[in-house]
Parts: C-alpha cells; structure tokens; sequence
C-alpha cells in the first residue's frame, strides 16, 4: 500500500494550511506491515542492478520535480535543496549496485520502520529511507509534523520512478504512539529513530520488550561546539559563526568557545558584524518568552549581553544575541535556549580547549578553527563527536559517516558504514519476535541468588575457590559472599565470587585509568599483546581444555578444539589490529576527509553459555584490538573456563584494569553494568527479560547494545562460534567501534 497525496503540479504557496493529512488508525498500521512483508520479498529477491535502477530512476524524477520538491522543502523550514537530495538518490544507487559485491555474506533485514520526530528535516529522513531501500528492505515512514508533505511526496515520486507496490510505505499520525504501534507489529524487524531525544525516549521505552532491533539518531537536539583557538584566522571564523549561529532554520544548537588571547578581537569582529542584523523569526511567541527567561537568567549569572538590535516586545522574533562572560557549568551553555542565542565561553590553553568541547553531554559535531594543522588533527581525535569540521561547519555528504556519540545517538548513519544498520550476516538468524513481560525495571536483578553460599564457608572443603579478576588484581567479592560452581551432574565443582555492583564500579575505576592509553598505543604495539596472549593460552591449553571438560561435560578432546580455535581467534584479532583503518571516502566538494574508527570506551559484555572459552575469546579479542577496555561477566552456568582464563591473561602483557572478569548473578551484574555511566555499551547474551530491561534502562544516559536472547536450554542464540565466516568476524569489529568524520577544506 502506497498512501499518498495528489499535490499540484506546482505551487504551493505558503498558506496556512496546505492540505491535511490523514491519522493512520491501528488497520492502516496492520495493512502496511503486512503489504511491506509481501513487498519485501519481491524487493529483496530483485538484483543488485534492478534496484540500483529504480533509485537512479528517483534521481531523475527528483530533478524533473525539482521546483515542487524545493518548494516542499520550504515549507517544511528544511534547509535542504534538491541537488542535495538528487545526490543522495545517485549515493544510493550506487550502493544498490555494489552491496553483493562488496558485501557479499550479508543480507537485508527485512521490514524496516523508520521514525523521525516532528521537526526533522527531509535530508535525514532520506539518510535513512534510501539506504534501507538500496539494500534491499522494505520500509514504513513514520514521518513527523514537517516532514509528513516531503515523506507523502517522496512516495509518490517513487512511483513515478517504478518502485515495485509496497516497498515504500507512509503512515501518517502522531510520530512517537503511531511510531510504537508499527514498531510492535510482528511483521517489522527494525526500527530506527531520527530526531529530539524526548520523542525517542519514550519510542524506546515504548518498543522494549518486543524483540525489535532499534536506534537512534538524536541529532536534532543536540548541542555543539565551534572553537577559535588563537591560531585561527579570525574574521573567517566570525563569518563562520555569523552564518550558523542566527539563521532562521539550523540543525543544532550551538556554544562558541574562544581562546582567550584573541577573545577581545573576536567579540569586537562579532560586534561589527553583528550592527544592523535584523530580528530572527521564531517558531511561536512561546518560544521568545522562553528565550527571554532564559537570557535573564544567564544575565542573573554574570552573563553580559551583546545584541544588534534591542529586542521587540511582541511577536515571534528576537535579534541575534550572544552571551558573554558565562561559566562553563551555566544552565545557558549546558543547553542553550532556542533561537538566535549564542552562548560564549573562553579558554586558556589548547587543551582547554577540547576539554570544554568534550564538557557537554553530547557527541554530535564540532568546529574548529586553527590554521595549525598539527593542533587541528590532534583537537579532532580528541573530541568525543561523530563529525569534526576544520575551518568550516555544517558541511554534508553521504559519503561520510554520521555517527552519534554519547546522548547524540547510538545509530550511523551515512557512508559505508551506516550501511550495516539495515543488514545482517547472513549466517546470523534475526532476533527472536516477543511480547514484553511485565518486569519491575526498578527491581531488576536484586532477587537473591539461590547458589549462594555464606562467607563464613570453609574454602578447603571445596575442591577449589576461585578469585575473580579486578584492575589486574585477584579479588574477592566486594560484597564477601560467593556462589558454588556446578558440574553438570550437580555437584559442586568450586566456588567463585558472588559479585555486584561495587566490584563492576572498581572494574571501571580501573579501566579508564589504563584505556586511554591503550587506544593512544600504536596497533603494532596492541597486536604484540594480542599475540601474547594467544601465547599464553598456547601454553596453558591443557588446563583449559579439562576446565571446559568438567564444566560442560564434553569430552576432553572436543574441549581442545575449542581451545584450539580459540588461540587461532587471538592469533586472528591481533592480525587484525594493524588492518581495520577505515578510509578517505571521496567528497564532492573540494578539500578533504577522513572516516576512522575509534574505540568506544569501556564496555560490559555478559557472555554467553554456549562455548565458554570460544565465545569469551571472540569477544574479548575484537573490543580489545580495537582500543576498547572490557568488563566480562562469565556465563552464570559455565563460569569455569573463564576463571581459568584469568590465569592466562595475568601472564600476559594485556595492560592489568584493561580486562576484567567478575563473576556473579547475571541479572544482578548486568542491572550493575547498566547502571554505570561510563560504560558505552553492553553485548548481552541472556534472558528475554534481560533483553527488554536493557532496552528500557540503557535510554538515558543512552548506549549502544547489542542483544541477544538465550533461553535456558542450549540453543546457540543465534551464533555459530566455531564458524570463521568473515561477516561473523565482521560484524563483531563493527560492534566494537564508534566512526569519526573530519572534514578539512583546502582553498
Ligand atoms: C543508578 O541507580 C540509581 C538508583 O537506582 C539511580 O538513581 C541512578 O539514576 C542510576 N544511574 C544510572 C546511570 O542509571
Ligand atoms: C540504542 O538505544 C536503545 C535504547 O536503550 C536500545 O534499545 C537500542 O538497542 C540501542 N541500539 C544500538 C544499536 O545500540
Ligand atoms: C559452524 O561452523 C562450522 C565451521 O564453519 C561448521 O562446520 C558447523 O557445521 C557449523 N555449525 C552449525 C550448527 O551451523
């Protein structure tokens, strides 16, 4: 089902009211679900080429309608023109033609639902329609309030360009219900939001549970930094911060940070061109009271107030103002108001400098302004964002990676590699459909365990009490209690720690001191560490082997191999640290850019039953050639293995606090992990309930998951560990890092 508008044939003027749209009701959202399904696997079973024709196809049309489409766009407040959404179509096209080319063991993941929220501009509602479709899924727009007339025309045009009948489909309403209610629909596999924090919160919250892969894009609320340092040429970077601090329509908010060596000439250039400006037009009246409140306040703290024009004391509209003077923990900088405000702050040193462009909860983009190109390479791998602009903001291609950090998203979108989004390893079944449980979050994972043993027990009555691994140290629980290991026949095999949400806060204490410099270390130098430790496993392959024999009950010589596979995965991800590079992806306007990878932080990873020595390895291996520090949680069945295992790291040369490994309840662990602030992002293998707890609690502050869902019994979750098929190993990298794009124009 195509729902679509007649509009036309040109001029649309800006009338009130340009046309209403229908509110799609609980069958509208059934019928499309259920058309996108069918139409899915027409789409998908087309080829490459057939595909690829259809967008280059939009492409044309797109041009033919140019004068509707700019009009559109318009009216929308989009500060999009149609050359750049004609690109995006030819972008796609091409990727259409080259996914079984150069993506070759990866398939499309079905249904996609895209959501965006009400103020969302047509260039990121394409940033993920169109990608989706070149990889073959079918979609479901959910547009917001201004991009329902784009979304509705985009259908239509893709029709003219002969998009097979339910490929596409747009459903009309209130984004973030009507975005939940399709979300919820048995028949979709994905969804993926763009746009305000609040709306995507409550989508989240509101999907949790259903077994529906998501992610964010929260671009549009967050706040960004343009930083003069002294080296900078200064009356480019005034014309800089004129053109996107009081436009009518822009993408972020933003906060100028000035070095203070050159911060007098740099308001005297903002002053002189400030003079004459004329007020900006706001969204509503509502919107200056608040812009006035929120001015008074930073005056209130200090603030001193530099405007072209005095403000007018009715309507929709404020002058151009920037606020002097305010301290970096200020309510004005932490979240500027709406509007033609800018906040201003100073800095002392260069390092200064990136710190308070890292001080804000998010990691959009930033802009910099040096003509030192040592300083300005540096400043951009140190700041915390997806996207550093050089001596220029705003800028935008397909071709590079979006990528949001921290509170700014846990989605890419753009270039090669926010492709992936909307495709999996074909080796990997999709994630299992269900309905949520009803789970008190707030309770979550303080049941107390059953196996647990009291802290007066006397170890040497028990074969054998292990430690568990913190900040390269042998620890006991924080808490003192443990819990018993058993053989699959029951009995007691040993003892290890019950641990909680203390000895995870520890583990993290330890690995931001050593992750840091770990990220910082040449990947020579992280792969020799790799390879010492596939050495050191090498040497203790015995012990090993008989610890996964008497955990698991397999037999010794099924229990080598998978300790032989697992030295043959160290030996692969330490080859690995020296190859995954990202690139320079080639963009149309002159000058250059890079996309790298970067390592995420601190993750928490809850490891799966199914081979305990194989699928630790696995994963351990990929977060740490990648620069990240990891805090695993053994299988609570089969923790065995991975106590051993701390021996094998100890004799390694894997910085001590850079691997942990804290044994213990697994509900109660990953309640720990989630609950931490630090830590990026959690790879889960569990229960359903855990998946839909993560789901709910890991919104705000956000962070990437990745889920799996492992009922009791032995049912792999989803992955062949023993399998070395590219994607597999793939997919794995890809988890482990965040994409940078840094944009340097020459001329
Ligand atoms: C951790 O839990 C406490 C108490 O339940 C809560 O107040 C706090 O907001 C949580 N922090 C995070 C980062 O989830
Ligand atoms: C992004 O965050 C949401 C909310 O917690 C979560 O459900 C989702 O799985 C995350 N997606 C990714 C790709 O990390
Ligand atoms: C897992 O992969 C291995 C190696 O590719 C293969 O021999 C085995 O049959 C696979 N197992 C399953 C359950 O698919």
């Amino acid at each position: 089902m195509i729902r679509y508008l007649l509009l036309p044939s040109s001029c649309l003027c800006t009338a009130a009211v340009v046309c209403s749209t229908v509110c799609a009701k609980d069958e509208d959202v059934a019928s499309a679900a259920s058309s996108a399904a069918g139409a899915f696997k027409t789409w998908s079973e087309l080829s490459c080429y057939q595909r690829a024709k259809v967008l280059l196809k939009l492409a044309s049309v797109l041009q033919r309608h140019s004068q509707c489409v700019s009009e559109l766009c318009e009216l929308s407040q989009s500060s999009t023109s149609p050359a750049v959404l004609i690109r995006l179509a030819q972008y796609y096209a091409s990727w259409a033609q080259l996914r079984d080319t150069l993506m070759p063991e990866w398939i499309p993941q079905g249904v996609v639902a895209v959501v965006v929220s009400d103020d969302c501009s047509v260039y990121y509602l394409l940033l993920k329609v169109l990608p989706a479709l070149a990889m073959g899924n079918a979609v479901i727009v959910v547009p917001g309030k201004t991009s329902t007339l784009p979304a509705l025309l985009l259908a239509q045009l893709f029709m003219e360009a002969g998009i097979p009948a339910g490929v596409l489909n747009v459903v009309s309403g209130s984004e973030a219900s009507l975005g939940a209610k399709v979300a919820q629909n048995p028949q979709v596999n994905y969804l993926t939001y763009s746009g305000r924090q609040h709306t995507g919160e409550a989508l989240a919250k509101a999907v949790a549970g259903w077994g529906v892969p998501m992610s964010f894009s929260l671009s549009l609320s967050s706040v960004c930094t343009f930083i003069i340092f002294d080296s900078a040429d200064l009356d480019s970077a005034v014309d800089g911060v004129i053109e996107l601090a009081f436009e009518k329509k822009r993408d972020f908010q933003w906060v100028l940070c000035v070095q203070e060596s050159v911060l007098d000439s740099v308001v005297a250039k903002l002053k002189l061109r400030m003079t004459g400006m004329k007020c900006v037009p706001l969204a509503t009246e509502t919107d200056r009271n608040f812009i006035e409140a929120a001015v008074q306040e930073a005056q209130q703290q200090g603030a001193t107030l530099m405007q072209s024009c005095p403000p007018a004391s009715t309507g929709a509209l404020y002058p151009p103002t920037v606020l002097c003077g305010l301290a970096p923990s200020c309510e004005s900088v932490i979240s500027p108001p709406p509007g033609p405000v800018l906040p201003l702050i100073s800095f002392r040193s260069s390092a200064e400098g990136v710190t308070l462009g890292n001080h804000s909860p998010y990691g959009q983009a930033a802009s910099i302004w040096t003509e030192d190109l040592t300083l300005a390479l540096e400043s951009a791998k140190s700041l915390c964002v997806g996207s550093v602009w050089v001596n220029c903001h705003s800028v935008m291609d397909p071709a590079l990676p979006l990528c949001g950090r921290r509170e700014s998203g846990n989605c890419t979108d753009g270039g090669r590699e926010g492709l992936y989004q909307f495709l999996r390893p074909s080796h990997s079944p999709s994630f299992p459909r269900s309905s949520p449980s009803s789970i008190n979050y707030a309770d979550f994972g303080s049941a107390v365990s059953k196996f647990m043993i009291p802290e007066r027990f006397d170890p040497s009555s028990v074969p054998r009490f292990y430690y568990q691994f913190v900040g390269g140290q042998l620890h006991k629980a924080d808490s003192g209690c443990s819990r018993s290991v058993l053989a699959p026949g029951g009995a007691v095999l040993a003892h290890c720690p019950d641990g909680g949400r203390k000895d995870v806060r520890n583990a993290v204490e330890a690995a931001i001191k050593v992750q840091p410099g770990w990220t910082k270390k040449s990947p020579t130098a992280r792969s020799q560490s790799l390879y010492s430790l596939a050495d050191s496993l090498d040497k203790r392959r015995r012990d090993l082997a008989v610890s996964i024999q008497t955990q698991t009950g397999i037999s010794l010589e099924e229990a080598e191999k998978e300790v032989e596979l697992s030295v043959s995965r160290l030996t692969d991800w330490a080859a690995r640290c020296d190859r995954e590079q990202g690139g320079t992806p080639f963009p149309p306007q002159s000058g250059s850019a890079l996309s790298t990878p970067e390592a995420l932080g601190v993750l928490g990873v809850i490891l799966p039953n199914s081979k305990p020595l194989l699928s630790l390895v696995s994963l351990l291996g990929a977060a740490v050639a990648m620069g990240n520090a990891v805090i695993m949680v053994p299988s609570e069945k089969y923790p065995l293995p991975a106590l051993e295992f701390i021996q094998v790291l100890q004799a390694s040369d894997i910085p001590g606090g850079l691997v942990s490994i804290i044994t213990g309840g697994r509900d109660q662990l990953t309640q720990a992990l989630a609950n931490h602030s630090v830590i990026q992002s959690i790879w889960y293998w569990g229960s359903k309930e855990g998946c839909q707890f993560l789901q709910y609690s890991c919104v705000s502050p956000l962070k990437r998951l990745w889920l799996h869902c492992e009922e009791e019994e032995e049912r792999e979750a989803g992955r062949n560990w023993t399998s070395s098929n590219p994607s597999l190993q793939e997919e794995l990298w890809r988890k482990a890092v965040v994409w940078k794009s840094i944009w340097i124009p020459t001329a």
